[in-house]
């Protein structure tokens, strides 16, 4: 095909193109993919653990029992037999929904492209926190929403700094559309919302009639204490985006959202434009993997995998990292945010890391601003222990010896 170096069609692009750019995390992924260079990067599950033969044969079961509907379109709002299980999973999170409050949805990103699509017009507010799941940043961007950041903790969002903001905005006369946050195991931050913030935070959403958008991508992944009441549980008014990317596979690009009807009959508008409807093969084959499989015995598998490699991460950033250096303890999920000295720049330090043949995914994706420029996310979810333990000593190195030049230029200037 010709090679057109230029964009020459520049002028007729829609407004909205330039929030547009490409992740962060996207571009980094092809670098990192060459075999020599460590990945602490994508957040990949850890689809080794699977035995292929059951995905064979749920697809096999699929293509006899219902082959032709399998190889049709099928409904917009998705497939009562996937259904069925997806109100199960719901059921063991205290959550009592029925068939028609559910739409299936390409993958979690998909029902955020989609609630972007229906609430959000150029300029309009909504609330996420600071860091963010930068797809969720990419679609609210690509809508051309104004992003207003809380930042979040330990113990996840900064529910005290939402309510100064609730009040301003409503002293204001100011609408806000929706917050939007991942309670559990949080991407990038790993941490989780405490119960009292919980509470605080549903019970400031309903005095102020802001709609909660609860994204439980990680929910299932604990690794060790008590489960925390999902915010669906506890007010039936939140929006829910569930997926199985990371409970089965993300390759299948399966995911759901359950929301109040008047929404859900929107959504299901706007899905309708955008795709039609989700897989129907797909679907089928996820639908008898988990009538068939202990599927939960896997996700348990997959727990104890990801908690040792978790384990491994905090033992060797312990060991190695300079003490100037702090991090979160996530108790699941995939990863931990490391927070260096406010003078170091983690994209700029990204070039010397990938010398030593070792990557991570710097902060300032995860800010709607592009602050963050001291924050690193690392992923533990992939790569086994020795290589966690490989690639945290490299990292190391870097780390320090960005430090330690930083000090003596410090030093030099008199700053
Ligand atoms: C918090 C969060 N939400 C949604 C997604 C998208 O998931 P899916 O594969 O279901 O589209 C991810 C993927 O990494 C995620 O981390």
């Amino acid at each position: 095909m010709t090679e057109f170096k230029f964009d020459k069609w520049v002028e007729l692009y829609a407004h909205r193109t330039a929030s547009m750019k490409s992740s962060e995390i996207r571009d980094l992924l092809s670098v990192t993919a060459r075999p020599d260079i460590i990945s602490l990067a994508g957040g990949l599950p850890y689809t080794r653990l699977f035995r292929f033969e059951k995905v064979v044969e749920a697809t096999e079961h699929a293509m006899q029992r219902e082959g032709s509907a399998a190889l049709q379109y099928g409904p917009s709002e998705g497939h009562k037999g996937l259904k069925k299980h997806i109100i199960k999973l719901m059921e063991e999170e205290g959550i009592k929904v029925d068939f028609d409050d559910i739409l299936v949805t390409d993958g979690a990103q998909q029902a955020l492209d989609l609630l972007s699509k229906i609430f959000i017009n150029p300029g309009d507010k909504i609330i996420v926190e600071a860091p963010s799941y930068v797809g969720a940043l990419n679609a609210f961007a690509s809508y051309e929403a104004n992003i207003v950041s809380i930042p979040l903790d330990k113990d996840g969002l900064q529910v005290d700094l939402l309510q100064e903001i609730l009040e301003e905005f409503t002293k204001k006369g100011e609408v806000l559309k929706f917050i939007y946050l991942v309670p559990n195991f949080h991407n990038p931050a790993g941490v989780t919302l405490s119960l009292k913030r919980r509470e605080h935070l549903l019970s400031l959403a309903r005095e102020h009639g802001l709609i909660v958008v609860e994204d439980n991508a990680y929910g299932r992944l604990r690794f060790e204490g008590e489960d925390i009441k999902n915010l669906k549980a506890m007010d039936d008014s939140v929006i829910y985006v569930g997926t199985f990317s990371k409970i089965f596979s993300p390759g299948l690009r399966l995911g759901w959202v359950v929301a109040p009807k008047p929404i859900l009959e929107k959504l299901i508008f706007a899905k309708q434009a955008a795709n039609l409807c989700s897989s129907s093969f797909a679907q089928r084959v996820v639908e008898e993997y988990f009538t068939h499989n202990l599927w939960k015995r896997h996700i348990g598998k997959l727990v104890e995998i990801y908690r040792s490699r978790r384990d491994a991460m905090l033992q060797v950033l312990e060991e190695f990292f300079p003490d100037e250096v702090r991090w979160t303890k996530p108790q699941g999920g995939f990863f931990v945010w490391v927070a260096l000295p406010e003078y170091v720049d983690t994209t700029e330090m990204l070039a010397e890391a990938i010398s030593e043949k070792v990557a991570y995914v710097p902060g300032r994706g995860f800010f709607a601003d592009a602050s963050g420029k001291n924050y690193m996310r690392l992923a533990f979810c992939y790569p086994e222990e020795k290589v966690i333990y490989e690639g945290i000593k490299r990292l190391s190195k870097v780390v320090k010896r960005y430090i330690i030049l930083y000090k003596s230029v410090a030093k030099k200037l008199h700053l």
